[in-house]
């Protein structure tokens, strides 16, 4: 039998949506991002206590909709930010009150201008970064961060790879030269980021993150005299897209981070994105020709994968996949394919799904809440989903309206 994982809505309501906004839909379950924030703000309580008006962030680039900022910054989250435009939209939709912090990568001068216009914490991915921003801002900000990178003596995963060869961050002589440098061009307050894994579920993983960042902070004491003022340990806490997994035990990762970091007596952020928003959204696709079949059987839908790249892109990607209303039919392997012209456009193979399965059937597939409507892309004129946000009372709003063809040609010349 295929997996199945409950969904917070009835098949009747993901049928109202989907008359009401047509498919393929992302769909936001406004009430489990609340308590996913609220309980990830309350495992991470200590860390808040430490402090000073700088937070628990959600990062952005995870689901990048005002919509979704605004449900996260009202529960109290600050916003990690890797671009300008992620800056606009938090500063356009009214949210930087709640602290920025930015940790770009091959910055133009404007940006870093920008963000420290914004209030928000300038993070240098290199070293080589950190007489740009004195230039373009004529002098440090008060508070800064070098992103720290500790190639081999920490392991990755299959989704961020090893930090020694990810493009992002410094070595450890780097980060103690930056800090040192950033003090004695005219910053007071400096500090550590990291971000080494990504749907990471154990919590020794993120104490030894700790440790290092902690170790790190102490020989930059012991050899540059320079006082590390906080710590931000990233994202990267997982989530259950195998509904036979553990549930993740956030308190536990929290406490494995505490443990390490809370003695030191000093600010510690986190930003996280998939263990907000990414067990709430749904992607709703409708199938449009059933189930056709060749040398394998081939379930059609009205989305393509450039809707869910992930499935493509991420080789341990995997995501329940629901047939509305065919639970406990007789089922077969089939592959789940879009009308995209490309072999790739294959979003699932030999999956388990109900051999009844006819055109007009909906399908939901879980766990599209964070890094999937905005991993999306028009390849081969594909059209980007809408999103709609259900709120807790069960009525729903259109917060992102789906793209059409005017969209696609509106940057060309010549039409
Ligand atoms: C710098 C940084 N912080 C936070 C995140 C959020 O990661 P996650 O959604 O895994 O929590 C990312 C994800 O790519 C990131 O690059």
């Amino acid at each position: 039998m295929s997996v199945s994982k409950e969904l917070p809505f009835t098949k009747d309501a993901f049928e109202d949506i989907a008359e009401t906004y047509g498919t393929p839909v992302f769909v936001y379950d406004e009430a489990g991002i609340r308590a996913s924030a609220q309980r990830l703000i309350k495992a991470f309580s200590w860390a808040e206590e430490l402090s000073d008006g700088q937070r628990n962030h959600f990062a952005v680039k995870a689901t990048p909709t005002p919509a979704i900022l605004r449900v996260v910054h009202d529960e109290g989250m600050g916003f990690d930010c890797s671009s300008r435009p992620e800056l606009s939209m938090v500063s356009g939709a009214g949210l930087a009150d709640t602290g920025i912090f930015y940790s770009s990568n091959n910055t133009p001068d404007e940006d870093y201008v920008y963000a420290n216009e914004l209030g928000g914490l300038i993070n240098i991915d290199k070293l080589g970064y950190l007489e740009q921003v004195h230039r373009a801002l004529g002098g440090l900000p008060t508070r800064m961060a070098i992103r720290y990178n500790p190639g081999k003596v920490k392991q990755g995963n299959d989704i961020i790879g090893d930090p020694y060869d990810s493009k992002f961050g410094a070595r450890p002589d780097q980060v103690i030269e930056g800090l040192r440098r950033m003090r004695q061009l005219g910053a007071t307050d400096v500090g550590i980021h990291t971000m080494v894994v990504s749907n990471e579920r154990r919590p020794e993983s993120f104490a030894e993150t700790a440790r290092l960042l902690r170790e790190l902070a102490e020989r930059a004491e012991a050899e540059a005299g320079v006082s590390v003022g906080f710590l931000n340990v990233g994202g990267g806490i997982g989530i259950n897209y195998h509904p036979d997994e553990d549930p993740v035990d956030i308190e536990g990762i929290s406490q494995a981070i505490e443990s390490e970091l809370a003695p030191m007596g000093i600010p510690i952020y986190t930003e996280h994105g998939r263990a907000v928003t990414g067990s709430h959204g749904y992607l709703l696709t409708r199938s449009t020709h059933g189930i056709q079949e060749s040398w394998h059987r081939y379930l059609q839908v009205d989305t393509s994968i450039n809707n869910m790249a992930r499935l493509a892109t991420v080789s341990a990607a995997f995501h329940v996949l629901d047939v509305l209303g065919r639970e406990g039919d007789p089922e077969d392997k089939m592959f789940v394919v879009g009308s995209m012209c490309a072999n790739t456009d294959r979003m699932f193979k030999e999956k388990l799904l109900p051999i009844t399965t006819q055109p007009g059937d909906l399908l939901v597939i879980h766990d599209a809440g964070a890094h999937s409507r905005a991993h999306s892309h028009n390849y081969n004129f594909r059209l980007r989903a809408g999103e709609v946000l259900v709120h807790p009372d069960g009525t729903h709003s259109l917060i992102r309206r789906p793209e059409t063809e005017d969209d696609l040609f509106a940057t060309t010349k010549g039409l």
